[in-house]
């Protein structure tokens, strides 16, 4: 059973104060907090076992090489992936997205080849394409939304054509908060052999994932938004695919035989994990697993759901508050602004109440253009979140409101 006030004892950076006020924090879509599991553990492995790993025969790198594979099987487990091959340790799901743009690149697209992009995409699968757009010459199209975030299948059916070779598309808005009908839309992009990629940036944080029903090409995700460190992301392939894909950075590990004149490649993953990789990062992300999965196991997301829908009908009702995708009540974040008010001076202020929230483009340039507004506030929760956050987050918000009346 789910017990929220057992899961808030969990987070130690929810017992500080800011401005003499206790904490509430409502940026967990901007990167989510770390339980204390995650913490100590990262430091116990730090402590105990941490060397370079792949390498040595030594106790310790053979130590850390187990660590960091056994973390590959818990992402693995995490997505349902086919195999431990598929998933490759990145940066991040920005640096995940690089890698494929780069390693498809010239060998995959032809100039005028097409992608296709949601408007609701984050800047980090938007700018990648674009770099193709002005290397290769392919051409980026893009499909609309509804002003709920709604994306649909025949806006996609109505601009593929047979150059299209790829539609990469986010899970869940990170400014709307909307879900994209992922399995229709991989269903028909694969009768078109179109391969399709997932930005699960906010929805690993708040589903359950299985690659394999999903059948999608790629699925990438950060570490820190599912209560693991910075510096760690996923980048999951089908082995099929990812096997006869180029690597995209060289260096060390990735290779069998380097000869003066002369290369060859490793196997998966080792090919697209160059150098000494974030070992401790992607261990941290394991027991970031560990943690989330056991909460979700508990019911998270029926809670999460519980708390979104309260969330949603208490800042429904201010006043003088417009809502962007008002009618996803379940979704775990709320983008809005306030008639007359900067949603900056909004931030700023509930900040001095304690309470931290977001606001400007959230990376979505083209979303909010076609939203017809420069920047909002977004108020987003994570597995910690309780009523009373909401309840003084509310009470914070009226206050600023009626401050600049
Ligand atoms: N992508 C993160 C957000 O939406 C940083 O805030």
């Amino acid at each position: 059973m789910f017990d929220i006030k057992e899961v808030r004892k969990d987070f130690p950076i929810l017992s500080r104060e800011v401005y003499g006020k206790p904490l509430v924090y409502l940026d967990s879509a901007a990167s989510s907090q770390k339980p204390r599991h995650v913490m100590e553990n990262i430091k116990k492995f730090e402590e105990t076992d941490y060397a370079n790993v792949h390498r040595g025969i030594h106790f310790l790198s053979n130590a850390s090489t187990d660590a960091f594979e056994m973390a590959r099987k818990k992402v693995k487990i995490f997505l349902n992936a086919n195999r431990e091959e598929e998933i490759i340790f990145t940066l991040g799901a920005t640096d995940s997205i690089n890698l494929v743009a780069n390693s498809l690149g010239e060998n995959f697209f032809k100039k005028d080849d097409e992608i296709i992009l949601t408007v609701m995409e984050h800047h980090s699968n938007i700018v990648p394409w674009h770099f193709l757009r002005e290397k290769v010459g392919v051409k980026i199209k893009w499909v609309d939304c509804d002003d709920q975030g709604n994306i649909s299948l025949d806006d996609i059916k109505n601009i593929v054509t047979e150059r299209t070779k790829l539609i990469s598309i986010t899970e869940m808005s990170n400014v709307l908060g909307s879900k994209t009908p992922l399995k229709e839309i991989i269903n028909f992009s694969h009768e078109r052999e179109i391969l399709v990629l997932v930005d699960g940036c906010q929805g690993a944080a708040h589903n359950i994932i299985d690659v394999q029903e999903l059948d999608c090409d790629f699925y990438v995700f950060s570490g820190h938004k599912i209560y693991g460190p910075t510096g760690v992301g996923v980048l999951y392939g089908k082995f099929d695919i990812l096997d006869n894909m180029p690597p995209w950075r060289g260096g060390g590990e990735m290779i069998r035989e380097v000869k003066k004149d002369s290369i060859t490649y490793a196997d998966l993953p080792s090919r697209f994990e160059a150098g000494t990789p974030n070992i401790t990062q992607a261990i941290g992300l394991g027991f970031a697993i560990d943690y989330f999965t056991s909460k979700i196991n508990d019911g998270l997301f029926s809670y999460e759901k519980e708390i979104a829908q309260y969330f949603h009908n208490e800042v429904q009702g201010i006043k003088k508050i417009k809502v962007y995708g008002e009618k996803n009540i379940s979704s775990p974040l709320i983008s809005f602004t306030v008639d007359g008010t900067h949603p900056h001076d909004i931030a700023t202020l509930i900040d001095r109440e304690g309470v931290a929230i977001r606001a400007g483009h959230h990376c979505c340039q083209p979303l909010l253009k076609f939203l017809n507004v420069n920047s909002t506030a977004r108020a987003s929760i994570g597995m910690y979140t309780d009523k009373n956050d909401i309840d003084i987050f509310i009470k914070a918000l009226d206050k600023a409101i009626t401050f600049f009346d």
